[in-house]
Order: C-alpha cells, then structure tokens, then sequence
C-alpha cells in the first residue's frame, strides 16, 4: 500500500508522522471494507492532567487515520494510558485487562495498546510479555507523538510490539489533537521532572526537565483561542522551573506575562507548582494579572521540616508559612489547594500533628491526600521504618476531616457572592442545569441550558452545598 505524496519514509518530525498517518488510513480503510462498517477506538485515561492531554493526541491521531470514537471499551482499538503514582493506579490497571483479555477472545481482530508512566518500569514490561501476550502495542511516555508509526507496525508485525526509550530531549511539535472540551485547553509548556522527591516515581518514568520554545507555546495557544478556546491550562510537572534549561533562558513568569496578551484568551491556570521554585517575581505577576484564575496548587506534602528533608523538597515547614502569607498578600482572594502525603516512612504522631498544624494555619479550599505508597526504585521505598497501616489509616481520616472541614468553611465565606463562572457542561443529574467554574476553581450549578456552555457568565452563588454551590445567572 504505497502512499503517493512520499517516495521514501521522511526522517524529520512531524513530516514522518504524517507520513504513517497516511499509511495507517489505507489500513484501517482496509480494515472498515472488511468489517463493513467503521473501526471504532476507545482511550482510557487514568492518573493526572498531563495524561488527559496526552490522550487528546492519541484520539487526534486515531480519528485522523479514520478511526470512530466508541462510547465504551467493546471497541475495535482499546488504548490504556496508563500511571503510576502509586500502587492503586496499576493495579487499576492489571484488573481491566483481564476483562479486556476475556472480551478480546471473543472478538480476535480487536487491537490493544498500552502506554503512559506504567509502561516505563522495567518489571512491567517484563510481566507484559511474560503473562499478557494477547496485548498488541506497548509504549512509553517518551515516544508518544510515534503512535501512528506504531499502529502502522501492528497492521504490518506479527505478535506484540515494544517500543520504549529510556529518556529523550526531543519534543515534536504540530502533531494532530482532539480536545475534549471545545472551549479550554489543557497545553504542555515542560515535560519531565528533575526534583527527585525521594518517595516520588514520575522523574524516572517521564525523563528528565525539557521546556517548550515560548514561541511554539504561545503560537499554540493562538491557535486555540482563535479556534474557540477561553480558557488555557498550563501544564508541567513543575511549572516554577519553566524555561531554565532553554538556550535562551526565560522565566515562568515572562511566559505568563506574554500569555496574557493574546487577545480573546479570557482565562489562565497552570499546574503543578513546586514550593521551592515560586519566585517573588511570578507572585508579583499573578497580582497584577487580570487572566491568571485567582487560584494556586501548592502541594505540601508534609508540615513536619524533618520529614520535609528526608523527602527531599528543599523548603520547611517555616519558609512554606512564608511563602503562604505573601500569595495572600500579593493575590488577597486567592484560593489555595495543596496535595499531602500520610505514612511516610518513619513519619512520627510529632510529625503529622505538625502537617495538621500547616493545615489549620493556611485553610486550604481543598486539599488531595494520600496514603504513602511504596514505589519501587525510589530512596523513600528502600527505607525500613514503614509506618504500620492502622496508623496511617488513623491519621488519614484525621486529615480528611480537617481539610473537609475548612473546604466547607471556605465555600460557605463565598455563599451569596456573585462571581464570573465559565460554563462547562450540562448538569449530569438534572438537564436544566448548567455546571460552570469559578476562577477560583469552586464548582456551581444553576439554571441554564446547552447554548452558554464555553460563555463566562455572572452567577449570584446562593446555596452552598459543602464542596459546590447552587446559584443563578445575574446581568
Ligand atoms: N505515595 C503517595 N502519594 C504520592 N504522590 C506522589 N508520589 C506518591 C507516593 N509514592 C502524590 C504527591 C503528588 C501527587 C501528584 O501524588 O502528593 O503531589
Ligand atoms: Fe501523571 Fe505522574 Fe501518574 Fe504519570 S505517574 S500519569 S505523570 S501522576
């Protein structure tokens, strides 16, 4: 099946890419010829924000070469796009693909592709190729824009095919995309992570810090704004190291400064910030920005300086409290969240009632907390002093009760308040709904229908409901 723009295989990207697009369209035509209908895919997401995206470029991909969304996974391609944070996320994993085994024999022709963080530990692979032969595609985080050159390699390949790379520098850039929402955007501005938490695996499976050219994230962004989007969430490991290792060094907040002048551009959010890497210069910025969203994830971690230090994130438990107290200064209605982790190894009852400290100090809007989970190949996992589960369990539903209640206290504040909300979706529960955000993050339903979806409107918050709020739509 030659394809006639090419005479030969290009070697630069994305040109190759779209070279095996082409290829993967004759094939998967071949393919809709025999099954007398469509081929229909179905990526399944699991673990953070930069996952999501990445799965907007595999589905941009896989409608590209003529493939059709399924609404679930009894679909002719299944992918998984996999994580690895902790345990429960791969183990989320191993149990569906015994379903997916089971389904699969039933219908021999289905293909099944596996990729993401998991796919970038060694024992995984192993056990893959060992026990889980029926699987077609396997690859990682560091060579996701080849995915059509891959799916060209099962129509082409007998048995299963491997592709993954220990590291990378490179970026492809202009690939295709499918957004989910038509109205925000998730956008890539650095890959990989180089701060090494000691309990933490994502610097070993997504590679070492790569920052995006300014100019290919703001020609992006363009493209989204003029395409519908109002709304752009930038992505990063670590967003407060942005631009370092770039050969013209530009900081995170010169980005943001420059992201604030595309015009049409309503609303910016970035994810995930590093306590050790906020500069006085980006808090300087989010004051005076009109589009930056009036909220900050600042994960914590831990309140203890002790278990701070064996953790290996470079502030205490003072300089966060600082640091704390002058976002509040600079951006005074800012909404704070954070992530904490319970059982760390050797975290003492001293240790957590400091983290609980932090907690009733900063008040946060919300807060995501985790049990510690042992990851193989990190320091944290070679350590002996593992804190007993009913503990753990004790002091987690402590924290729980906490953060629930401050959330709670900080929704009730802003309960009668009118705040500008961008409508996200019609209400799943109740078709006359609309459900929107605030800047700041909290979520509100009020009456509406489909057409606002992607507006920002005005929106009297009138009944708070712990996490979320019931409103109406104001002039
Ligand atoms: N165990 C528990 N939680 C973890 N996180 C990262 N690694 C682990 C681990 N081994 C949490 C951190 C991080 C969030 C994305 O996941 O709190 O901020
Ligand atoms: Fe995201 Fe980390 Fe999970 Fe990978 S391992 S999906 S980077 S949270």
């Amino acid at each position: 099946m030659e394809n006639k723009m090419y005479d030969q295989v290009p070697t630069t990207e994305p040109q190759r890419q779209f070279y095996y697009m082409e290829k993967a369209k004759s094939y998967v035509e071949a393919l809709a010829q025999q099954l007398g209908r469509r081929p229909t895919f179905c990526v399944t997401t699991f673990g953070c924000q930069m996952n999501a995206r990445d799965s907007e470029k595999l589905t941009g991909i896989l409608e590209k070469i003529g493939y059709e969304e399924a609404d679930s996974e009894e679909a002719d391609f299944v992918i998984y796009n996999t994580c690895t944070v902790r345990e429960n996320a791969n183990n989320k994993v191993w149990g569906r693909l015994g379903y997916l085994n089971t389904y699969k024999k039933h219908h021999p022709n289905m293909k099944i592709a596996l990729c993401g963080c998991m796919m970038q530990e060694p024992e995984v692979i192993e056990k893959l190729q060992k026990s889980y032969r029926f699987v077609d595609l396997i690859f990682g985080t560091h060579n996701i824009y080849k995915f059509a050159e891959l799916i060209v390699a099962t129509f082409e390949q007998k048995g299963m095919v491997v592709d993954i790379w220990k590291d990378t520098d490179k970026i492809v850039e202009d690939l295709p995309v499918d957004r989910k929402y038509t109205f925000k955007s998730g956008v890539n501005i650095m890959f990989g992570c180089n701060n090494f938490c000691s309990y933490c695996i994502v610097p070993y499976v997504r590679g070492r810090e790569r920052s995006r050219k300014p100019k290919d994230i703001i020609r992006e962004i363009e493209h989204l704004v003029s395409d519908g989007v109002v709304e752009v969430m930038l992505l990063g490991q670590n967003v407060n190291s942005y631009g370092k290792n770039l050969e013209e060094p530009v900081t995170f907040a010169e980005l943001l400064e420059e992201i604030e002048k595309i015009e049409g551009l309503e609303r910016i959010r970035f994810m995930t910030s590093h306590p050790k890497d906020l500069s006085d210069e980006l808090i300087e910025v989010m004051g005076k920005s009109k589009k930056i969203c009036k909220h900050l994830h600042l994960p914590l971690q831990s309140g203890s300086s002790r278990i701070l230090k064996e953790m290996n994130r470079h502030y205490d438990k003072e300089q966060y409290l600082i640091l704390v107290d002058k976002i509040r200064k600079a951006v005074p209605d800012i909404a704070l969240t954070t992530d904490i982790i319970v059982g760390f190894p050797g975290e003492t009852e001293e240790d957590f009632l400091e983290t609980m400290d932090v907690v009733k100090r900063v008040q946060y809007d919300s807060a995501f907390t985790f049990i510690y989970s042992k990851r193989t190949g990190t320091p944290a996992a070679a350590k002996e002093e593992q804190v007993p589960e009913d503990v753990v369990k004790d002091r987690f539903d402590r924290l729980l009760k906490e953060v629930q209640g401050c959330a709670a206290k900080k929704a009730e504040a802003l309960t009668g308040k009118t705040e500008a909300v961008l409508v996200e979706e019609v209400n799943e529960q109740d078709s006359n709904l609309v459900t929107g955000r605030l800047s700041n993050n909290f979520v509100v339903h009020f009456p509406g229908a489909a057409e606002l979806i992607g507006k920002i409107v005005n929106v009297k918050l009138k009944e708070c409901k712990g996490f979320y709020f019931y409103g109406e739509a104001v002039e």
